[in-house]
């Protein structure tokens, strides 16, 4: 099944663990500025994909592109035709929780949604999607050792960005939910599928309710605790 129709990488070119932000050029930006010995190995739709190392451990990184669909169809093929083990998604994610501020990092511990994407495995009941839990174990810990606030809890993994239901984030807040995202959920159920691991970290850019949001500098500046707390799991 290698190459694939949407990964043109070989047997070999892919590490066991894969950073996965939605964007293909953060992908880049993170193999540039942190890994040494860089090869890319996709160019398919410029979802870049590129292998090194960081601090001697081999480690990828790869693009998973925006929505469900998106993250699924890049996380099945990296679990099931690459030999990937983990898949650490680095994101942004809009705060929905009172006490979520900008700039927080927020670690799914479980990602509810609202997309149809378990109906496949025909379970009689519903699905809870959640974190490996010695990924998070490592992050959170991890984060202390840096000195970074995390805030660990449920997320919500929307298939909308634009949603006609203005009223759907407060349904989902009075459910404790922290923040919403739109590919976590599919990310986890295809690790639990595959028995792989996964984890979701985020950082806050934008609140739903207040409407503040990050400017570009300050993304660039916080996603960085959240790339360096992935690298350092990897
Ligand atoms: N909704 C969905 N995904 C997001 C948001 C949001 O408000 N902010 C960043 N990613």
């Amino acid at each position: 099944m290698i190459p694939t129709p949407h990964n043109g990488a070989k047997s070999g070119d892919i590490a066991k663990t894969v950073l996965m932000p939605g964007d293909p050029l953060r992908a880049k930006f993170i193999a540039e500025t942190y890994l040494e010995d860089v090869v890319c190995f996709n160019t398919v739709r410029n979802m870049l994909g590129f292998t090194g190392t960081y601090k001697g451990k081999r480690v990828s990184v790869m693009g998973g592109g925006m929505g469900m669909p998106s993250i699924g169809i890049y996380s099945y093929e990296l679990y099931h035709f690459y030999d990937v083990d983990n898949i650490i998604r680095i994101g942004s994610a809009g705060g929905i929780a009172d006490d979520i501020k900008l700039r927080d990092i927020v670690i799914g511990m479980g990602a509810s949604t609202n997309s149809n994407f378990a109906a496949q495995y025909q379970l009689p009941g519903t699905f809870a999607p959640i974190a490996d839990f010695g990924l998070l174990r490592k992050a959170v810990e991890t984060a202390e050792k840096k000195n970074i606030k995390t805030v660990v809890g449920n997320i919500l993994s929307s298939d909308t960005f634009y949603d006609d239901n203005s009223n759907a984030n407060s349904l989902w807040r009075k459910m404790n939910i922290l923040a919403v995202e739109m590919e976590a959920a599919a990310l986890y159920m295809n690790a639990a599928r595959a028995g792989k691991k996964a984890l979701c970290i985020l950082t806050i850019s934008d609140h739903v309710f207040t409407g503040e949001s990050l400017s570009a500098e300050d993304r660039q500046l916080t996603f960085r605790d959240m790339m360096e707390i992935a690298l350092e799991i990897a």
